[in-house]
């Protein structure tokens, strides 16, 4: 599979808005600034395809890649407290929509900063996740920002966090470096396949 030859295709808002599903997706989900963004432009080879940016609450609505006969969905992230009533509430009805079963979801890359343990939303999400059977990997961002202890204590730690999911693979991952890039664009492709 090519991973250099994504367009972006369009951006929803609005749960009305959101098209159904005629491709399979692969969605990228988790809390604000944890990094799906830059994930999917490293992924996909490219400085600047999503939008990125310090100031999490970046990515507000739900933003398709087209990659040949796949579509990388861009999700808005959760958890960013200064998000007020009436967005938070657009957002529920997005993912609620996103996430109806209707689409052909081939593969969900969970996102979860490798530098902490899952926040109470992350943990809801991966729970969700679980409970439907939506096929789901999580990856852990921002390795780089972690020293070579730091890392193996929470590779340590992240397995008994989540061992309600069961045996689980766990991919550290970090735009900066390239780490898990490799694995992660393999996992999209035995997805897909
Ligand atoms: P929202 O769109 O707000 O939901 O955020 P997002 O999850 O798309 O995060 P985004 O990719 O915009 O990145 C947020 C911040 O984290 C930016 O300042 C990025 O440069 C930084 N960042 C993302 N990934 C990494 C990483 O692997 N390593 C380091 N050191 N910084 C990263
Ligand atoms: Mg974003």
């Amino acid at each position: 599979m090519r991973f250099d030859n994504a367009v972006f295709e369009a951006a929803f808002g609005t749960e009305k808005q959101l098209p159904p599903s005629d491709l399979p997706e692969i969605a990228f989900s988790g809390r604000s600034n944890v990094g799906k963004s830059s994930m999917l432009n490293k992924i996909l080879s490219r400085k600047a395809l999503a939008r990125v940016s310090s100031t999490p609450g970046k990515t507000q609505t739900v933003n398709f890649y087209r990659l040949g006969e796949v579509r990388l969905v861009d999700l808005p992230g959760y958890g960013y407290a200064k998000v007020a009533q009436s967005e938070r509430a657009r957002w529920s009805r997005l993912m609620e929509h996103y996430f109806s079963g209707e689409r052909d979801i081939k593969l969900c890359v969970q996102l979860v900063d490798m530098r902490h343990p899952p926040t109470k939303d992350d943990l809801q999400m991966l729970d969700f996740l679980n409970q439907t059977g939506t096929p789901f990997v999580v990856v852990l961002t921002k390795s780089d920002k972690l020293n070579k202890t730091q890392r193996a204590e929470r590779l340590e730690k992240i397995k008994q966090e989540l061992a309600f999911l069961g045996e689980r693979e766990i991919i550290p991952f970090s735009s900066q470096n390239g780490e898990g890039v490799e694995a992660l664009r393999s996992r999209i492709e035995s997805a897909i396949l």
